[in-house]
């Protein structure tokens, strides 16, 4: 029922820092996977849509901002595989629609808004309960796309690395892309996750969770993950904040590969990555895989 996507490939980066480290760099080309599910957003969703098919579900309902990736990918999703969309956009309607919500929109996903208090309780059994009243079963994707089915997705793309490696780093928001990259390369290297907003720490004990959500949905006992590292000071202000010296980073970094990042995930994550090896963070001799995790349709046109 599914297209499958090929395995993305690896780009050398050319990078001062890390030849000064003596240090390899690739970036794992996830962004190629799809034009709209990009990334992660793929990976997280490929299971669930695998669930939601053998269920026979035909909805997906999904959480989002207004300008959430999540919601446009599912959106994209929904239209490639035939599933209804449903997304819950936090806060109030704005017209004219801003050009996520318009293409959310344009793929048929319906859009229901909540007030910022009400969309606390995305998780309440309550609130739930009131959205199948009002369209029907469905399968419930979180906030983010982060469950046990998504964890299993991103973990099966650390296979598809065929070099040495001993490092992989990638971008976190809600940690479901970290906690896959850590139950992939367990017993094989390091996971660093550079949180794109204030207050990264948390993703610790989320990122566990997950793993348990993982271990439940695919049988395997829960181990306590030894390669999982945070580096929270790279969020740049915030979450979707920016600062000049990013930006000038993004430019460089951009003119000197010849591919596009952006600004709120991976931007923030090499940066980042760069700093480190300037720092000697990593080892002489070692190889480190950044995960390009997508969401170009984010990218500030005016970098
Ligand atoms: C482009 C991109 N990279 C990384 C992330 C972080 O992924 P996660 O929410 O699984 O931590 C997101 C989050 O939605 C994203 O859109």
């Amino acid at each position: 029922m599914l297209e499958m996507y090929p395995p993305t490939p690896l780009q050398q980066i050319r990078s001062r820092a890390a030849d000064g480290a003596n240090v390899t760099l690739y970036l794992k080309r996830d962004d190629l996977i799809h034009p709209q599910i990009s990334g992660n957003k793929w990976r997280k969703l490929k299971y669930n849509l695998i669930a939601a098919h053998r269920q026979r579900q035909s909805t997906l309902l999904t959480f989002g901002g207004a300008y959430s990736s999540h919601l446009y990918a599912v959106a994209a999703a929904g239209r490639e595989f035939g599933f209804r969309t449903v997304g819950v956009v936090r806060g109030e309607e704005t017209l004219p629609l801003n050009p996520t919500l318009q293409f959310a929109t344009e793929c048929g996903m319906s859009l229901h808004y909540l007030s910022r208090e009400a969309y606390r309780q995305k998780t309440d059994a309550l609130l739930i309960g009131t959205l199948k009243e009002k369209y029907g079963d469905f399968h419930l994707l979180p906030e983010g796309g982060s469950n046990g089915l998504a964890v299993k997705g991103v973990a099966e793309g650390v296979d598809e690395i065929n070099i040495p490696w001993h490092y992989l780093c990638c971008a976190a928001g809600t940690g479901g892309t970290l906690a896959g990259l850590v139950a992939g390369a367990a017993g094989k290297g390091q996971v660093i996750g550079f949180p794109a907003l204030k207050g990264g720490g948390f993703l610790n004990n989320e990122a566990r969770r997950l793993l348990g959500e993982f271990s439940s949905v695919t049988g395997s006992a829960y181990a306590e993950p030894r390669n999982l590292q945070l580096q929270t000071s790279y969020h740049f202000g915030g979450y979707a904040r920016t600062t000049p010296l990013l930006l000038q980073y993004i430019r460089q970094f951009e003119s000197e590969n010849g591919l596009q990042i952006e600004q709120v995930y991976t931007g923030k994550m090499l940066y980042g990555v760069d700093d480190l090896l300037g720092k000697g963070y990593f080892p002489a001799g070692s190889t480190v895989v950044a995960v390009h995790t997508g969401g170009l349709q984010g990218r500030l046109p005016g970098i």
